[in-house]
């Protein structure tokens, strides 16, 4: 008998197929997400789960899922995992790294493009049938070339942020954990700063950061009080390190010019006052959303739970709960 999985949302039938030489598989093609309730009933049987970002796996859940193996996000973001929950109780996670970071690199300078030139707005405009003239003074953007751009966060996404801001001629400033290794630096043509110096420079400020309790509002009220009048902030990050109640003041204030947003605190119910404001450009959390790497995901989650059957998935977040696992 195969064992099985579920698989908590919507995926494409090349990802059921190859999950079906391996799994007997349940999917939510129906793509209603689950309650906490409904999770722990689909998984009573099941020992695997392909599950998304919005599906959390704390403690209390795990409890009730004593079957469970492995939790495998289609997402490199892992924030709704408690790992040392799984890790206690011998439960494998993984996460999809390395296969969205272009995508959603494009989308960041996506965002921060149509925020510095206000293609919301002006498309919503034209759209009305308002195009009888446009004055000289109309949709007054902000140049992005020759700009400077923060990068909170140089991992992999930020990288690629950087890397292509050379085309721009742009100036690109980063904070990190870790300073970068010389030759990375190079590449991205960019120059280690602390944070402060950061937001008091960059025309353009763009977050790279996963979430966790010590990146909670990372740029709140005083941060973006920090940064230069008229700046923009892009977010392809996560919701919670932002502040979104201090950036809806600071754009309804003017201080920031413009904001481009993927991705917000209690996301999908964002903040009503992002709603009312012209100057920022919301996405709904679609930073990695090309055919090509949404496919990709899956099957890179998919071959963590087939690797996860018999060894070590390569994308195992949690490798010490190899010294603890569940029997076969
Ligand atoms: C998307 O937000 C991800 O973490 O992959």
């Amino acid at each position: 008998m195969k064992p099985k999985i579920l698989v908590t949302r919507e995926v494409f039938d090349e990802t059921l197929a190859r999950l079906s030489e391996h799994f007997e598989v349940e999917s939510n093609q129906g793509d209603t997400p689950f309650t906490a309730d409904e999770l722990v009933a689909r998984l009573a049987d099941k020992q695997y789960v392909l599950s998304s970002s919005s599906d959390r796996f704390d403690a209390a859940l795990l409890d009730r899922c004593p079957n469970l193996k492995a939790v495998c996000n289609i997402a490199v973001g892992y924030n709704n995992i408690d790992l040392p929950a799984c890790t206690a109780r011998g439960v494998m996670a993984t996460n999809t790294p390395g296969v969205l970071t272009e995508t959603t690199a494009d989308f960041a300078w996506a965002l921060l493009l149509a925020a510095a030139r206000r293609l919301p707005d002006a498309d919503t405009w034209l759209r009305a049938g308002n195009w009888k003239r446009v004055r000289l003074k109309d949709f007054l953007g902000i140049d992005v070339h020759h700009a400077t751009l923060g990068i909170v966060g140089m991992g992999r996404i930020g990288q690629a942020v950087a890397r292509r801001a050379r085309g721009f001629d742009m100036r690109v400033l980063y904070t990190n954990r870790n300073r970068l290794p010389s030759d990375i630096e190079r590449e991205c043509n960019a120059t280690y700063v602390s944070r402060t110096e950061l937001l008091q420079n960059a025309d353009f400020v763009s977050l790279h950061l996963p979430y966790s309790p010590e990146n909670h509002h990372v740029i709140g009220a005083q941060q973006l009080a920090q940064m230069k009048r008229g700046a923009v902030l892009i977010n392809v990050a996560r919701g919670g390190v932002v502040d979104d109640a201090a950036l809806v003041a600071a754009l309804q204030s003017g201080h920031l010019a413009a904001a481009g947003l993927d991705v917000f605190e209690n996301e999908p119910r964002l903040n009503p006052g992002f709603l009312g404001l012209r100057n920022v450009v919301l996405a709904p959390h679609i930073g990695s959303s090309s055919s090509a790497t949404r496919l990709n995901m899956t099957l890179l989650a998919t071959r963590n739970a087939v690797a996860a059957l018999t060894g070590t998935p390569p994308n195992l977040l949690n490798p010490d709960v190899l010294k603890q696992q569940k029997g076969a």
